[in-house]
């Protein structure tokens, strides 16, 4: 059975709750994984968890994933936008992946609306807060089962 999921979250994620609540909500980050993990329970899947400001760790955590993981769920922040490196980290890791982000970076500032990661991903999900991680999750099991 392939259901291990790694949700991974980059650079400024940790400090949920204390940023734009208009565009990310008030919730922390201890209680967006309590709900992350939630939605891979109900789902029959087993989740592990990174967040991290290190984009050096972020990219290792990638090259590690062969044969400890089935499939991925990250949301990078702001390296979403300009991290080439992640790109071709995920592309070398070889996953399925889904890309989401809490706020609609289509509708906010011209530079959110680039995605350097979208074209090695399965499927991006924005601007659906919290629950865009079940949307997520859901593709991501569906294409697990295939
Ligand atoms: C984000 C959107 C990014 O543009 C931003 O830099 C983030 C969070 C989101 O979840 O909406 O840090 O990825």
């Amino acid at each position: 059975m392939r259901n291990r999921v790694e949700v991974m979250h980059g650079v400024n994620l940790g400090q949920l709750g204390r940023r734009d609540a208009q565009h990310y909500g008030e919730m922390t980050y201890d209680e967006l994984e309590r709900r992350i993990g939630d939605f891979g329970r109900e789902l029959g899947l087993e989740l592990r968890f990174l967040q991290t400001d290190d984009e050096a760790e972020f990219i290792q955590h990638l090259h590690g994933l062969e044969g400890m993981s089935d499939g991925l769920v990250l949301n990078p922040g702001a390296w979403t936008h300009y991290s080439w490196a992640i790109h071709d980290a995920l592309e070398l890791c070889g996953l399925p992946a889904v890309e989401v982000h809490l706020s609609d970076v289509r509708a906010r500032e011209e530079w959110r609306r680039m995605s350097v990661v979208s074209d090695v991903c399965l499927a991006t999900v924005s601007g659906q807060g919290v629950d865009g991680y079940r949307e997520a999750l859901e593709l991501l099991a569906r294409e697990l089962e295939t």
